[in-house]
């Protein structure tokens, strides 16, 4: 099974990280898991004031027990090495602060350094950047990172697999991600001519 590194920054779209969650654990891959202050912040907007608290968030994964959890403050944890091997990262959802930052190599917390580890590890690196629209400055970013070798799947709905719930569209952008990364699913329906 594989190992994969989990950053949520505070853009909106914070379920978007519980569901990576799910898809991955539920498959039997460990997750390292970091969370920036404001994504739990956006959490308690987006999802319940309850969810302000780590725990919270944890509690909404079946197996807890593949799940590491990094403090963002801690760039000293194992994600911020290249000696502490994974099998990529996503960044789910990225803000635009988060994107900025790891387009000029600061890893100023353990995400941004956990992304500048990837990169210069050449594994897959997986951002998820939410925001509309993009500034130039954005476009700008994350044109560097996939030159840099890095993937930009932005959170956006596919019509054609006539998606019936907003948890539909989440399960495709999620299942969008698990593609990159070869990790088998069904999150989403595949066309069929
Ligand atoms: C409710 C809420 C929604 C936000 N949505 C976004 C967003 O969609 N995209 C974004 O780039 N920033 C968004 N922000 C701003 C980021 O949270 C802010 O820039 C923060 O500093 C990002 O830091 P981080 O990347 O370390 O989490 C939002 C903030 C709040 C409070």
């Amino acid at each position: 099974m594989g190992r994969y590194v989990v950053g949520v920054s505070g853009a909106s779209g914070v379920i978007l990280a519980l569901h990576t969650l799910r898809a991955l654990t539920n498959r039997g891959h460990h997750v390292e898991l970091t969370i920036s202050q404001y994504a739990l912040y956006t959490a308690a907007i987006e999802l319940g004031k309850e969810y302000s608290t780590l725990s919270k968030f944890m509690s909404q994964i079946e197996r807890q027990e593949l799940v590491t959890l990094h403090s963002n403050q801690d760039v000293g944890c194992a994600i911020a090495s290249g000696s502490f091997v994974t099998d990529g990262m996503i960044i789910i959802p990225c803000s635009v602060t988060t994107l900025a930052a790891v387009a000029i190599g600061l890893g100023d917390n353990a995400l941004r350094r956990a992304a500048d580890v990837t990169l210069k590890e050449k594994r897959p690196l997986i951002i998820v950047p939410r925001e509309a629209p993009f500034s130039e400055i954005h476009l700008e970013n994350m044109l560097k990172l996939s030159r840099l070798g890095a993937t930009i799947v932005p959170p956006v709905p596919a019509w054609y697999t006539n998606p019936k719930s907003l948890e539909d569209v989440e399960n495709f952008i999620v299942g969008k991600v698990l593609d990159v990364l070869k990790i088998e699913h069904d999150l989403y329906p595949r066309w069929k001519s």
